[in-house]
C-alpha cells in the first residue's frame, strides 16, 4: 500500500468502533456493494420466511386450503390447469437470493483455524449479547449451507411434489428430527439476521422528535427480546406444522398410498 494512500485518512474513534480502518480503505466500495447485496438479499428472505410460514402453516386449516394455495401459486385460477414453470420461477428466484446472499456473506466467514480461535476469543472477551448472536450467525449460516440446498433442489428439480399428501410424505421420510434441526436453524438465522438488519440501518435508533440517529434511542435490549420472542413463536408454529405434516405422512404410508395426491372436493375448490 503506497504511504500516501496509507495516511490518507486517520480514523477517528467512531471510524474505528464501527469498522472502518486502513486496511479498510482499498476496495472499500466493493465491500459495501457485498454488504448492501447481503443485506437487501436478507431483507427478501428474512421477509419470504414469514410467508412461508403461513403458507406451510396452512395445512392446519385443512388439506384443501393448503391445496388452494398450492394452486394459486402454480396458476391454476387463469384456467384450471396447474403450471409447474411457475412454480420452479418462484422457488428459483429465492433459489437465486440464496446464493446472492451466501456468496456476499462468504467474506465474513473465517478462512483458517487462527482466525477462527480470534473470533471466539474476541467474542469470550467482549462477552456482548450482539457478538453473541453474531457467533449463532455465523453457526447457523454454515448449518444452512448444508441444509437449505437439498430442500431448495427437490422442489427445483420435482415441482409437481406441491401437493398436501405428497409434501406430508416428504416430511415423514426426511424425519422428525432432521426438519426440527431445519427449522430452528432457520428461524434462528432468519430472525437474528432481521434484528442485526434493524440495529445496522438504524431503525429504532432515531429520535422521534428530531429525527436524528442516536444510538443511545435505541432500545436494542428490547429489540432483542422482542426478536427471540417472535423466533421462538416461528419455532412453535413450525414444529405444530411438522407434526401435522409427518402425521398425513404416516398416514399415507401406512394405507400403502405413499404416491397418491389428494383429490380436491370440486366444492371446495376455491378456484372453480
Ligand atoms: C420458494 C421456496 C420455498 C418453498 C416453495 C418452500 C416450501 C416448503 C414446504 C412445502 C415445506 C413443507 C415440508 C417439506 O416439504 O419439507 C417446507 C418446509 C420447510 N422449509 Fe421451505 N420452502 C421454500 C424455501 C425455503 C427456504 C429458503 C428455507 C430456509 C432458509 C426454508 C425452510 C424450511 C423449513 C425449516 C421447513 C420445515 C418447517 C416445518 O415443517 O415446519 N424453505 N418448505
Amino acid at each position: 500500500m503506497l504511504d500516501s494512500e496509507k495516511y490518507a485518512h486517520t480514523p477517528s474513534a467512531t471510524d474505528n468502533v464501527w469498522g472502518v480502518g486502513l486496511k479498510d480503505l482499498r476496495g472499500s466500495s466493493r465491500t459495501a456493494w457485498l454488504d448492501v447485496g447481503q443485506s437487501v438479499t436478507g431483507l427478501i428472505l428474512g421477509i419470504f420466511l414469514f410467508c412461508h410460514m403461513a403458507f406451510t402453516s396452512s395445512i392446519q386449516l385443512g388439506k384443501d386450503v393448503f391445496w388452494n394455495l398450492i394452486a394459486f401459486s402454480g396458476g391454476y385460477f387463469v384456467d384450471g390447469e396447474e403450471h409447474l414453470w411457475l412454480h420452479v420461477l418462484f422457488v428459483g428466484f429465492i433459489f437465486l437470493c440464496v446464493v446472492i446472499h451466501m456468496f456476499c456473506a462468504l467474506r465474513r466467514f473465517p478462512t483458517t483455524w487462527k482466525q477462527l480461535r480470534d473470533i471466539r476469543a474476541h467474542s469470550k472477551m467482549l462477552h456482548h449479547p450482539d457478538t453473541t448472536l453474531w457467533m449463532v450467525q455465523l453457526v447457523t449460516a454454515f448449518l444452512l449451507f448444508l441444509l437449505v440446498f437439498p430442500h431448495l433442489m427437490s422442489m427445483l428439480t420435482n415441482p409437481g411434489m406441491f401437493d398436501p399428501n405428497l409434501i406430508g410424505v416428504h416430511t415423514y421420510h426426511n424425519g422428525m428430527l432432521y426438519t426440527f434441526i431445519f427449522l430452528v436453524v432457520t428461524e434462528l438465522h432468519g430472525m437474528i439476521g432481521l434484528y442485526r438488519l434493524a440495529v445496522k440501518w438504524d431503525i429504532f435508533a432515531k429520535n422521534p422528535e428530531t429525527g436524528i440517529i442516536d444510538q443511545r434511542q435505541g432500545d436494542r435490549a428490547g429489540l432483542r427480546k422482542g426478536m427471540l420472542i417472535v423466533a421462538v413463536l416461528m419455532i412453535v408454529c413450525g414444529t405444530l406444522t411438522l407434526l401435522r405434516n409427518y402425521a398425513i405422512g404416516a398416514e399415507q404410508v401406512e394405507n400403502n398410498a405413499e404416491a397418491q395426491r389428494y383429490e380436491i372436493p370440486a366444492e371446495l375448490n376455491w378456484w372453480k
